[in-house]
C-alpha cells in the first residue's frame, strides 16, 4: 500500500523551503479527507497535488502512516495543537484517543520536527490564520508565548483589551469555534507577570467574554509526573459554560520518583557534548563573581540521583544542568575546542536527554541540528504531566 514517505517524496514535501501553507492544506486533507472537515482543506490541497503530480487528484488517497506518531484509528474526540512546538501535546493528546485536526507553528525548523514525527505540516503564522478556517474541535490545545496587555481594563471587551497579542488569536480563535474545551499551558511567572495584570485579563475574557467555565489556574510541575525534571508551568483549563461542568480536579501528583539516572544516555555520547577547558574555566570565573557578590548564578551541576533543572532556551539554559560523566574514552575533540577537552569529564546533556527529561518516548526523530534541537525541546512541554491533566478533562466531556 502506499505510504505517507512516498506521497512525501513524490510530491517532494519539505517543511524548510514551504513559503506559503500549500503543504499545510495538503497534510491537513489527508488526514480529514474522509470527514465532513475535508471541506477547510480540499480546494488547496488538490491546487497543491496539481501543481506537484503529474496525476490527476484521487478521491481517496489511501496511505499508510509510516510515521512515529501516526493519528488513532478509532478517535474519541479531535483537538487542534496551536502555538504547537515539536508536538508535545499532540503527542499527548493523541495517547488519550485525540484526532488532531489542525496545528500551526510559524518556526520552519519546528515545522520540520514536526512533519518528520506526525506527516503533518502545520499552517503558519496564527495572525494571518482566520478563524473560519480553523476546523470545528472538541479542545483547543495551546502553549502560547507570555504578553502584556498594554491596554487592558481601559477597553471594553477582549476584541480591544488584547489586540496585537498572540493570546487574543487563540481568543478569537475560542469565540468563533466554541471548542468544548481549552487547554493552555504557559510559564509560572504568567502568575506575577504585570503584577497580576496579564493573568487576570487572560481570566476574564476567558469566563466573562467568552463564556467558559474556568478553575483556578494550576501550577503543576513535571517531576510529580514521572520525569525527572524540576518544570513548573501554569495550567489553564476551560469548560464550555453550556455543558455544565461546575468543578474540575487536577491530577493527583504520582507516587512514582524518577531520576536523572534513570533518562540518562545509556551509552559514551560523543567528545562534542563535553566542555572545553577554556569554557569551563569561564563558566568557573562567573561562578565565583556570582557567589562573591552573593547570589546563586552560574552553572550547576547535576546529581543523576534527582532531578534535573528546568531546561530552558537561551542564556546559560545548558549550563544548569552539567553533569560529570566519566565513561568518555577518547578525548580527540570532534569539533574545534579551545584548550581541549576538560579532564573532570563535565558535558552538556544531549539533545535526547532533553527528549526524555520531557517525556518525548525515544522513536521521536530529532531530525534538526543540535542547536534546534536543544530550542525545541526547552521551548516544548512535559509530555506526562500533559496528558495526566488532558485525561481529567477528557473524562468530563467525552
Ligand atoms: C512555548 S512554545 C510551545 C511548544 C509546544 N507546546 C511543544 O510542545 O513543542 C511556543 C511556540 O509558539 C510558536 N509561535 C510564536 N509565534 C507564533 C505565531 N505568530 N504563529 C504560530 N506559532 C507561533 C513558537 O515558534 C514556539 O514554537
Amino acid at each position: 500500500m502506499l505510504k505517507y514517505s512516498d506521497i512525501k517524496k513524490q510530491l517532494n514535501i519539505n517543511a524548510l523551503k514551504e513559503t506559503g501553507d500549500a503543504a499545510a492544506y495538503f497534510t491537513h486533507y489527508l488526514y480529514n479527507q474522509n470527514s465532513k472537515l475535508s471541506k477547510y482543506f480540499n480546494k488547496e490541497a488538490k491546487k497543491y497535488w496539481q501543481e506537484k503530480s503529474q496525476d490527476n487528484f484521487p478521491d481517496n488517497i489511501k496511505f499508510k502512516q509510516n510515521v512515529p506518531f501516526p493519528e488513532p484509528d478509532n478517535p474519541k474526540f479531535t483537538f487542534i495543537d496551536l502555538f504547537a512546538g515539536v508536538g508535545g501535546f499532540r503527542i499527548a493528546m493523541q495517547n488519550l484517543g485525540g484526532n488532531c485536526v489542525f496545528s500551526s507553528e510559524i518556526d520552519k525548523y519546528a515545522k520540520k520536527t514536526y512533519e518528520t514525527n506526525f506527516g503533518e505540516v502545520p499552517f503558519g503564522d496564527i495572525t494571518k490564520i482566520k478563524e473560519t478556517d480553523v476546523p470545528e474541535h472538541d479542545v483547543l490545545c495551546a502553549g502560547f508565548p507570555c504578553q502584556a496587555f498594554s491596554i487592558a481594563g481601559k477597553r471594553k471587551g477582549f476584541k480591544d483589551e488584547t489586540r496585537g497579542t498572540l493570546f487574543f488569536e487563540l481568543a478569537r480563535i475560542i469565540e468563533a469555534k466554541k471548542p468544548k474545551a481549552f487547554f493552555l499551558e504557559n510559564v509560572k511567572g504568567l502568575r506575577n507577570h504585570d503584577k497580576g495584570r496579564t493573568l487576570k485579563t487572560i481570566l476574564k475574557v476567558l469566563r466573562e467574554d467568552l463564556n467558559y467555565f474556568v478553575p483556578d489556574p494550576k501550577i503543576i510541575n513535571a517531576k510529580d509526573f514521572g520525569v525527572p525534571q524540576n518544570r513548573e508551568r501554569i495550567f489553564i483549563i476551560g469548560f464550555r459554560k453550556n455543558l455544565g461542568i461546575t468543578e474540575f480536579d487536577y491530577p493527583k501528583p504520582s507516587e512514582e520518583k524518577v531520576k536523572f539516572a534513570d533518562i540518562k544516555e545509556r551509552k559514551t555520547v560523543s567528545s562534542k557534548y563535553y566542555l572545553s577547558v577554556s569554557y569551563l574555566e569561564t563558566l568557573k570565573e562567573h561562578k565565583k563573581r556570582h557567589k562573591n557578590k552573593g547570589n546563586g548564578f552560574g552553572f550547576e551541576m547535576l546529581d543523576e540521583n534527582k532531578c534535573a533543572n528546568a531546561i530552558v532556551v537561551g542564556g546559560m539554559g545548558r549550563e544548569r544542568n552539567l553533569y560529570k560523566d566519566c565513561r568518555l574514552k577518547d578525548f580527540t575533540p570532534v569539533t574545534p575546542k579551545k584548550g581541549g577537552l576538560n579532564s573532570e569529564f563535565i558535558r552538556v546533556l544531549t539533545p535526547r536527554e532533553w527528549a526524555r527529561l520531557q517525556g518525548f518516548p525515544d522513536k521521536f526523530i530529532i531530525g534538526v541540528s543540535d542547536a534546534q534541537a536543544y530550542k525545541q525541546f526547552g521551548n516544548s512541554v512535559a509530555i506526562p504531566a500533559i496528558q495526566k491533566t488532558a485525561e481529567k478533562i477528557i473524562e468530563e466531556i467525552v
